[in-house]
């Protein structure tokens, strides 16, 4: 028996976990979702104006406890609360677009032009729904550097005249052009640019693209890359194009990602199942029931059209080849990306990473998806901090955990290791490639804690706590609420803050504790737990990426604010973690509306803050906001030109740290 015939009993449940528990009676959610809309609504609309300090009674309660010797983390005027056309940031900084959707990358890349597009000038430009952000400094500056971009996905409605918002639309599939469908796969995976800053007398200074460079590139859905650790030359990861299972062409949905001490940049598959089509032929596909289990085929892009390895009756491997952490080393244009099978396959947020006290790099992995999983993966060796050449296939080789969260507050790392506990050839699997490939399938059978959508991860490397990012899930019932998932119908997400014992990153043992449950403090049915202190513009929903400062300071970044959810836009918010301002939130930068927040990095002297605007002017089934009627042509405002994804970077006005 082999992994792809496991029994039903065995996959069943699992597949359940992929959004399917559709009830027709209104939910708690639901009726905390029409309350907000209605009573938000207002909110959401007011123009973005200056804070006023709206200190609640329970924070002077607080603070006359004698809790009073924590001073706050972050010096910044909060911004308001506010949802308009365009992007705000704290009053004394500089929020300048970096690089749009179209912009040059490669030097012969012509002038974009949205009624003129081609494959082949996509190839050359920026892509779209630039995610992650990472800064790679070039000599050890912080003024000159590598910038490596994700391209999430397309929103096809707002590059192309025509189209209707929502993924898979059935009005698009004729629609849409060959061409246009070719766009889009150049408008996927990643860009690289060369930036610096000349600095002022007085330390200021703007971020311009170095023309010309020969760091520039782009990765696309067709680049080739190398499949290398425990998957590479699996079975399961033959196709008729590579039938030795070795290369394959292009990264799908890059969504979060990480850096490196070596340099290289680490970019994340996340939603790799939307680009797969055959539902009407599953009974026939070979492996099908683990397929399910990774939401495949999900239609939503119609690239199987003309690509038929995305056609899943026709090359069933295909998916295996993707929803993996790719890594790429940005100071070599001639690299080929691999793909690091042994970190696992699943919908990996990002890769939030730290070198552990023993000298292993250790990274932590979010699954993002209802109920599904927080991974941690350790590597054999130590890394070499003095060799960087010596790091090259340091990926290849260590452990893959997966979280179990106990009651008690303390969890478990989960090895996910072929002829260990149940991962044997009993229940299907016959080396660690099906373990790798079929990662969620062994999680399952190893027990781990369903969480609420986990998505960014990070360390921070000052304290050792790990800050993990739970979304939110507004499917899980009652009887599933556990004490790490405290919340049935999650709408706003929580955040958790591990800890992990002895401070070793790479122990079989942590402790846990939820740092703070999200959603408007002012309405008790949500059951936020915001310190009292924050704000009425400090409070957020759906925490989502993060970064951690080389001040030690925590940024959380939002997707799914709106003026229907919890009356204000997605942003950047900053987060204490410590003493008595613990679980205090601050708004920073807010974007312009339909727009999720991505990216946050920072340059390592924290004088400039990275973000990533993604999809500006995202509409849905109501909001038909289109290439044609976008709800916003942020950040051109010129007629005819839609709205473009954009990388904004955030100084101090007149120079100096942020937020000091
Ligand atoms: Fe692409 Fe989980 O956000
Ligand atoms: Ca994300
Ligand atoms: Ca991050
Ligand atoms: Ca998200």
């Amino acid at each position: 028996m082999s992994i792809t015939d496991l029994p039903n009993s065995v996959l069943a449940e699992a597949a359940e976990d992929i959004g399917s528990n559709a009830s027709a009676n209104p939910t708690m959610g639901d009726i905390i979702a029409e309350r907000l809309s209605r009573r938000d609504m207002m909110r959401g609309i007011l123009a973005v104006s200056a804070v006023t300090a709206a200190v609640s009674p329970a924070a002077l309660l607080a603070a006359c406890s004698g809790e009073t010797d924590t001073t706050p983390s972050f010096k910044f005027p909060e911004l308001s609360v506010g949802i308009d056309e365009t992007h705000h940031v704290a009053s004394g900084y500089d929020a300048d677009v970096l690089i749009r959707w179209g912009d040059k990358v490669l030097a012969d890349a012509p002038a974009f032009d949205p009624g003129k597009q081609t494959a082949a000038t996509q190839a050359r430009q920026f892509g779209y729904n630039n995610d992650f952000i990472g800064f790679l400094p070039i000599g050890g500056s912080n003024d000159h550097g590598l910038l490596v971009v994700n391209h999430e996905y397309t929103n096809a409605e707002l590059m192309f005249a025509g189209l209707e918002p929502g993924l898979g639309k059935a009005a698009n599939y004729e629609k849409i052009t060959p061409e246009q469908i070719d766009i889009e796969m150049m408008a996927h995976g990643g860009s690289v640019i060369e930036i610096r800053r000349p600095r002022d007398g007085k330390g200021a200074g703007k971020w311009e693209i170095v023309a010309g460079s020969t760091y520039a590139r782009r990765i696309t859905a067709e680049t080739e890359m190398r499949i290398s650790g425990p998957a590479a030359g699996h079975d399961a990861m033959k196709t008729k194009a590579d039938p030795e299972g070795l290369l394959v062409r292009g990264m799908l949905n890059n969504c979060a990602g990480a850096t490196t001490p070596w340099g290289t940049w680490l970019t994340c598959e996340e939603n790799f199942n939307g680009y797969f089509w055959g539902k009407g032929a599953m009974n026939k596909v070979a492996g099908a029931a683990s397929l399910k289990r990774y939401g495949i085929p999900a239609e939503w892009y119609f690239w199987a059209k003309q690509h038929e390895r995305f056609d899943v009756a026709k090359e069933p491997n295909e998916p295996n080849r993707f929803g993996w952490v790719v890594e790429i080393d940005p100071f070599d244009p001639a690299s080929t990306p691999v793909k690091r099978t042994a970190l696992g396959r699943f919908k990996h947020e990002g890769a939030g990473n730290v070198v552990n006290r023993d000298g292993r790099f250790v990274v932590y992995q979010g699954d993002d998806e209802r109920f599904d999983y927080v991974y941690r993966f350790v590597t054999r060796r130590a890394v070499d901090m003095q060799n960087k050449a010596a790091n090259k296939d340091i990926l290849d080789d260590g452990t893959l955990y997966v979280a179990r969260f106990d009651a008690d507050g303390t969890g478990v790392w989960l090895p996910l290791e072929y002829g260990q506990g149940p991962l044997t050839a009993a229940s299907g699997f016959r080396n660690q490639g099906d373990v790798v490939i079929h990662a969620r399938i062994a999680a399952d059978l190893l027990g781990a804690t369903k969480m609420d959508r986990p998505e960014d991860i990070e360390a921070n490397p000052k304290t050792g706590k790990v800050y993990v990012m739970l979304t939110n899930n507004s499917k899980r019932p009652q009887r599933a609420v556990d004490a790490a998932n405290p919340r049935a119908q999650n709408l706003f997400g929580h955040i958790i803050e591990i800890t992990p014992d002895g401070g070793d990153h790479a122990a079989r043992t942590f402790s846990w504790e939820i740092l703070v449950q999200c959603g408007d403090p002012g309405l008790a049915e949500v059951g936020a737990t915001f310190n009292p202190r924050t704000t009425s513009s400090g409070w957020f929903g759906m925490p989502d990426n993060c970064v951690v400062d080389a001040m030690g300071r925590l940024w959380i970044a939002t997707d799914g604010n709106s003026a229907e959810t919890t009356g204000r836009g997605d942003g950047i918010w900053a987060m204490e973690t410590k003493g008595a301002e613990r679980g205090t939130s601050k708004l920073f930068f807010s974007c312009p509306v339909g727009a999720e927040m991505c990216g946050p990095a920072f340059t390592p002297d924290v004088e400039t803050f990275f973000v990533a605007v993604q999809h500006p002017g995202e509409g849905d089934e109501d909001d038909l906001s289109t290439f044609d009627r976008p709800s916003t042509r942020w950040p051109d405002f010129k007629s005819g030109m839609p709205p473009r994804p954009a990388v904004v970077a955030i100084t101090k006005k007149g120079g100096g740290k942020i937020a000091v």
